[in-house]
């Protein structure tokens, strides 16, 4: 499974870049207004950080200037997915742009019909919103499992499932169980991903241990 990472923050991509974790990462309008940052500046240098997939999501509703946000940000540089939302328009965009083997992220899915459409249309990933379905009572896994399952019946499909809006580790997982091929996760989940109690615990008794035995190793 690929490991994205949700943010625009440029100190958090580094330190995760240099776990090895970090296969791509997604922003959205709302991570770059989060930055701060212009949008050009920071999707160049996040791209020099990351050689994986690196969305950048055009702000445009109609295809006409859809596609004139994608021309600018494309150029950035060649790791640069265009991200667009689920919308008749965005799908149209999608399928000129992955004509010419552009990178596209579909976002904002939030039913199956619409991932099979994204699909049809050419999508790279298709960005199904877990937390957000959780957050109005429906769950957001059983929309991952549905796109896994349709997907999996059309092997000429290759649209990669990408499983966004992730809120917790059980997300993940359940993702990860289900097969889904990339899950965009917050930088505060992956640190979530790291702990347990009896780690912790483990390796304090270890510590004391050691400190008995006055030996060091370098
Ligand atoms: C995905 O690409 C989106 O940027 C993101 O996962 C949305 O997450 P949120 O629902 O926590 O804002």
């Amino acid at each position: 499974m690929k490991f994205f990472v949700d943010t625009a923050e440029i100190a958090e991509i580094r330190e995760l870049a240099a776990t090895g974790l970090l296969d791509g990462v997604t922003t959205n309008p709302s991570l770059i207004a989060k930055s701060g940052r212009n949008i050009l500046e920071v999707i160049a240098e996040i791209c020099e950080v990351v050689p994986g997939p690196v969305s950048a999501e055009v702000a445009a509703t109609e295809y006409d200037q859809m596609l004139k946000e994608a021309a600018v940000l494309r150029k950035i540089a060649p790791n640069v997915a265009i991200k667009v939302p689920l919308t008749q328009d965005g799908l149209r965009t999608c399928y000129a742009l992955s004509q010419e083997g552009v990178m596209v992220n579909v976002t904002l899915c939030f039913s199956a019909a619409q991932a099979l459409l994204a699909a049809k249309a050419g999508a790279t990933f298709i960005s199904p919103f877990v937390g957000r379905l959780d957050d109005i009572g429906q769950n957001g896994m059983d929309l991952i499992a549905d796109i896994v399952q349709i997907y999996a019946n059309y092997p000429a499909i290759k649209t990669e499932v990408l499983v966004a809006s992730i809120r917790n580790p059980i997300h993940l997982i359940e993702a990860a169980k289900m097969g889904a091929d990339v899950a965009t996760i917050p930088p505060g989940v992956i640190k979530q991903l790291y702990g347990h109690p009896l780690t912790d615990e483990g390796l304090a008794t270890f510590l004391v241990d050691w400190a008995k035995t006055g030996q060091s190793i370098a």
